[in-house]
């Protein structure tokens, strides 16, 4: 890589003579792969063992002949459709609305339904999204899915009580906003006719929302930051809300992420009373965007400051016991939480990667001190462990890599930089403020993670870094200033083992457009894998399936003009990790995100969440016409019946 290849205007001054930097650019905008020669030496490692229960089909099919894309890739559209490769079909399926308990009356078309007939219904705005098997088959299980939030603008609700419905604000109405948030469990079966129908009168379905019983867990349980009125033992709290991406366990339960919490907590003193952790953490100064402060006072955090400090976290819940109380595991650590990826280290504990999505916040790990046991009882595996934060280096490449990293702990006795610091009283107060924590160790400030995904023969992780378009300061991870298009980083854990604290990493792909950038010196014009017809913007939704297929889902700008010029609604790619190919597989309807991704077992049923259609008002998808648009599930099916992207 020489430097004068790069446009000099798109190349940041401050580190600009710094070779091993433009060689880690230049890795990730040519066609070289990561896996130089395929499966690694780590894949037997990840394959043994209980660990197969992530990996298994996908080592079949990696040494298999055909190659990993099979579909042929889709021009953009700004209609307000989805459309899908050639040869597949989506169905809309259990929209903001939708009844889940039987002999409960359809949805109301002008949003009528008060609080209680939500509380019953799917919630709003489907994000994260798993399906577990019943009996390990293909055609009976529980679907889960989060309902991060409901859209609003300036304290208005744009959708949830019709168009202009917001006033007058009344108790009922923050009622049936908190009832929108949260999750659904919902037993989902194939008919005769193979199509998915809701088992009604299923003992499994439920609705989890804003003011559902939960407990907290772990280390930070029962501290005083975590104590309120309501709750002196600092130990039960109520609900979970902006549930992003998820996670799921290899024993079988679901895991919420707390993501953008703060945006609920708000005062009607009409002060500024904000403490320095709750400004790290973005609470809002003054009143909230969603206004529950004003009816239920846990949200105001004048009258309630440690309420906040109980939201924020990683939220287990086992879907197939309807009466359990969901659990917040402090020992993950508290911060803006997208998603919670699992995966086995090389002595069977559980890793959890997890990104913080902020403009300069942190990629973490959690390694539990204990093993899982298959069939055992893993119920508190979650509660003790390692808290880790990642430290990409730029100038420690090994052999075939393009930088070097090392997870540093986040423990208040183990890590000198948090013991000589008062700002951490204990442990808990580690986790509790787990972004100050990262700040005082040196942690590298990353281009808004989103969601990490595992690949599941090497282990080789994932993660999108969806955009900074304010970063300044640049380093190898996060290449450009103004970053409007986002990447995808991954590494490769030391030894092949999930627990290790030091990695090598690269760049997997630099989103951008070369139809507005035709340079291709410039680095806005993105890796040399990103082309006129799959260019994109703002990846978030990650995930591999068991083949190895990357999908990736976009929550971007979807103007088409300017920077986002022929790049159209947000939109789900697939990319071989070896050839770095990426294709266009579906493009969502108008003013949409695409999100959250799961598969039946035999990965011939996908199922994709369409977010917030017409968020700013353009948009009638799914029901067509004028009605109202609703936030829904895709069930994605191949024509022949095939695996879905093969
Ligand atoms: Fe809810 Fe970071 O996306
Ligand atoms: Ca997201
Ligand atoms: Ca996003």
């Amino acid at each position: 890589m020489h430097v004068s290849s790069f446009d000099s205007e798109d190349l940041p001054t401050n580190i600009s003579s710094n070779e091993h930097f433009q060689a880690v650019v230049e890795r990730a905008r040519s066609r070289r792969g990561f896996l130089k020669t395929g499966l690694g030496l780590s894949a037997a490692m990840f394959l043994a063992g209980p660990a197969a229960v992530f990996a298994n089909a996908g080592n079949k099919a990696a040494a298999g002949a055909p190659p990993l894309l099979g579909f042929k890739g889709i021009p953009a559209s700004t209609a307000d459709t989805v459309q899908i490769a050639a040869g597949y079909t989506a169905t809309v399926f259990a929209p903001w609305g939708t009844p889940l308990f039987k002999g409960d009356p359809a949805w109301k078309k002008d949003a009528g339904d008060g609080a209680a007939a939500q509380a019953r219904q799917a919630g709003d705005n489907h994000d994260g999204i798993h399906f577990f098997s019943i009996g390990g088959g293909n055609d009976e299980g529980l679907l889960v899915m989060n309902h991060e939030y409901t859209t609003v603008d300036k304290g208005a609700y744009t959708w949830l009580f019709g168009p202009g419905g917001t006033e007058p604000w009344s108790a009922d109405k923050a009622s049936k906003a908190m009832n929108a948030h949260g999750v659904s469990v919902i037993h989902i079966v194939r008919n005769g006719a193979g199509k998915w129908d809701i088992k009604l009168d299923s003992q499994y379905n439920r609705r989890i929302t804003a003011s559902t019983e939960m407990a907290l867990t772990g280390p930070a349980a029962g501290h005083g930051l975590l104590k309120t009125s309501a709750d002196p033992s600092g130990r039960r709290v109520l609900g979970t809300f902006n549930n992003c991406g998820n996670g799921w366990t290899p024993w079988n339960t679901y895991l919420a992420c707390e993501e953008n919490f703060n945006n609920y907590f708000g005062t009607t003193s009409g002060a500024d009373k904000r403490d320095a952790a709750q400004k790290r953490y973005g609470i809002s100064p003054q009143s909230s965007e969603y206004r529950w402060e004003e009816f239920v006072d846990r949200f105001d955090y004048a009258k309630e400051p440690n309420e906040s400090n109980r939201h924020g976290w990683i939220v287990e819940i086992d879907p197939f016991d309807p009466k359990s109380i969901p659990k917040k595991r402090t020992a993950l650590g508290r911060f803006k939480h997208e998603n919670a990826a699992c995966t086995l280290s090389a002595d069977q504990r559980i890793v959890v990667y997890m990104g913080d999505d902020q403009r300069d916040d942190y990629i973490y790990k959690f390694v539990s001190d204990g093993v899982y046991q298959e069939g055992g009882d893993n119920s508190s595996l979650l509660d003790a462990g390692k808290l880790y934060v990642a430290r990409f280096n730029d100038g420690q490449a090994g052999e075939g890599y393009m930088g070097g990293g090392e997870w540093l702990l986040l423990d208040k006795s183990a890590n000198a930089a948090l013991a000589s610091d008062a700002k951490f009283a204990s442990q808990a107060e580690v986790l509790i403020h787990a972004r100050l924590a990262a700040d005082a160790v040196g942690a590298t400030k990353m281009d808004r993670p989103e969601w990490v995904s595992v690949h599941p023969m090497t282990g080789e992780v994932y993660a999108t870094l969806t955009n900074n378009d304010q970063r300044k300061t640049v380093d190898a991870a996060n290449p450009r200033p103004a970053n409007v298009y986002g990447q995808i980083i991954r590494w490769r854990e030391a030894g092949g083992d999930a627990a290790a604290t030091r990695f090598e990493w690269d760049l997997f792909v630099l989103a951008g457009n070369p139809i507005k950038y035709t340079d291709r010196k410039n680095l806005k014009s993105g890796s040399a894998t990103i082309t006129a017809d799959n260019t994109f913007n703002s990846p978030d939704g990650l995930a591999f399936d068991t083949a190895g297929r990357l999908w990736i889902q976009t929550d971007g700008k979807y103007s088409n003009s300017g920077d986002y010029e022929g790049q159209g609604n947000n939109q789900m790619l697939c990319a071989d990790p070896v050839s770095k190919e990426i294709r266009r597989f579906l493009v969502g309807p108008r003013e949409c995100e695409v999100t959250g991704i799961a598969f039946t077992p035999d990965s011939r049923c996908m199922f994709v969440n369409i977010q917030h259609p017409g968020e700013g008002g353009d948009s009638h998808w799914p029901d067509g016409g004028a009605a109202l648009p609703r936030s829904a599930t895709l069930i994605i099916t191949k024509d022949d019946g095939g695996v879905i992207g093969a």
